[in-house]
């Protein structure tokens, strides 16, 4: 695979100028989204400009009459009505990195559903399951057994690698190369590192954006290529997809290739975060690791309330397509409303304590992977490669806890949260 030197970036590197861009201001938005609950249910103006982090509206950010909302029930609605709410305009926040080909989160209407109906069954739990054996194999082989004599690790040195290890071999890719993955970790950080608001960086992150997005485009397509014509066969991702036929409609090379490349972002550093979201709460809340390792059967629950306590997305926007009126306040058509996931899914007219940690609760809908038409399509991915994680971590590591020499991790970040560092010792 041809690398361009201004490429050369490692991993760490590329995830942290991800999460810079994204962290923003000390501002905490739990606090802050709680207030505005209590105070009003539609906040007039860009709530998010003060925390200083770019929206999926990138540069049109502020140039057009923004709203946010807050409650359960309104970012239900916002999510929900993609006809009203629509996402064509997030194509353009992160500039040519992605344009041309299958966007799919930038889709709308009968376009978006068509696209989705011919993807979605490489994604329904009677396939994604079928994945396990490997998944296992990859984290525990790869990745895990080999630290057990070490008693001690930094487990988002893991958390950073194995997801996109993992999609790279479900999607399909030749495993004659273990390190490329690595590359096309660090470059799908780059692409989404190019939507920048800070004047100084932008230029330089949509240069390495565009040079990253080219890079695994070629390499991507090379793989593509190959495998249609040996016949696409296989249970692996890219297969499925050349194969994918909806009353006729089918995916080109080129459609392959732009979606294949738009899921590295998707999957990679959103399954990351998530586990150091999840790791902290099982370390920090009192009694669950006992729980949890004693009854894997609670791991699903582990994950659903870690997702509506801390979901890693805070925020998501729509362009309305059309005037529409929410509490009294006339939104006009065109506008940007910033619906605030990590409000909702605290909102205490729903969620009883919301801001107790309580994996006993009552499930019911939360935001955490979105809702309605876009809702994430690889969430049964995520699911079952967390499940697999956290399994073989509690399994391998007997007694696993936090490293007392290594402050108490935290969750934080204004647009993506997650913890940078989770360091643990066992017996
Ligand atoms: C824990 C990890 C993950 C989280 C928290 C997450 C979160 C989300 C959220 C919130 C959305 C909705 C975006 C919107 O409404 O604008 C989304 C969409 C999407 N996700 Fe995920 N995701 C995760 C993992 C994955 C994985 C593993 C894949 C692929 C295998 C994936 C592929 C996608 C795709 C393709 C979409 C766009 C769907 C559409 O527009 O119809 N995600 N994800």
């Amino acid at each position: 695979m041809t690398k361009p030197a201004a490429l050369d970036i490692p991993l760490k590197a590329s995830y942290n100028v991800v999460s810079q861009t994204y962290k923003g201001t000390d501002i905490d938005i739990h606090e802050v989204c709680e207030a505005m609950r209590k105070k009003t249910p539609i906040y007039e103006g860009d709530f998010i400009a003060q925390f200083g982090v770019p929206t999926n509206a990138g540069l049109a950010q502020g140039t057009k009459p923004t709203f946010a909302v807050f409650n359960y029930d309104d970012v239900m609605t916002v999510l929900r009505d993609a006809d009203t709410y629509t996402s064509g305009f997030i194509l353009k926040g992160f500039g040519a990195a992605f344009e041309g080909g299958l966007f799919i989160l930038g889709l709308d209407g009968e376009q978006h559903r068509k696209v989705r109906q011919l993807l979605q069954p490489a994604f329904v739990p009677a396939t994604v399951n079928k994945w396990r054996g490997k998944m296992d194999r990859v984290i525990r082989e790869d990745f895990l057994q080999p630290l057990v004599a070490d008693k001690k690790a930094n487990l988002m040195d893991f958390g950073l690698y194995f997801p996109i290890r993992i999609m790279y071999s479900l999607m399909g890719f030749p495993e004659n190369d273990p390190e490329q993955y690595k590359q096309f970790a660090s470059w799908s950080l780059l692409m989404a590192g190019a939507n920048q608001i800070d004047p100084d960086k932008i230029d330089e992150a949509k240069r390495l954006g565009m040079l990253a997005a080219q890079g695994l485009y070629d390499a991507i397509k090379e793989v593509v290529v190959k495998r249609r014509e040996e016949g696409a066969e296989g249970e692996d991702l890219i297969a499925r997809l050349l194969r994918a036929d909806n009353e006729g409609q089918r995916l080109t090379d080129h459609e392959v290739v732009t979606f294949v490349r738009s899921l590295l972002p998707a999957a990679g550093e959103t399954t990351t975060r998530t586990l150091s979201c999840i790791l902290v709460m099982l370390f920090t809340t009192p009694g669950l690791l006992e729980r949890v390792r004693e009854d894997r059967s609670l791991i699903p629950r582990l994950i659903d309330e870690t997702v509506r306590y801390e979901p890693i997305a805070t925020f998501k926007v729509r362009e309305t397509s059309r005037e529409v009126e929410m509490h009294g306040v006339k939104i006009p058509k065109g506008s940007f409303v910033q619906a605030m996931v990590v409000s909702a899914n605290r909102d205490e007219k729903v969620f009883e304590n919301p801001h107790e940690f309580n994996i006993d609760r009552k499930a019911r809908p939360s935001f955490g992977f979105g809702f309605g038409p876009h809702m994430c399509i690889g969430q049964f991915v995520a699911k079952l490669e967390l499940n697999c994680a956290l399994n073989a971590m509690l399994d391998l590591y007997p007694n696993m806890r936090l490293d007392p020499d290594y402050p108490v991790p935290k969750i934080e970040g204004a647009q993506l949260r997650g913890a940078s560092e989770v360091h643990v010792i066992w017996d």
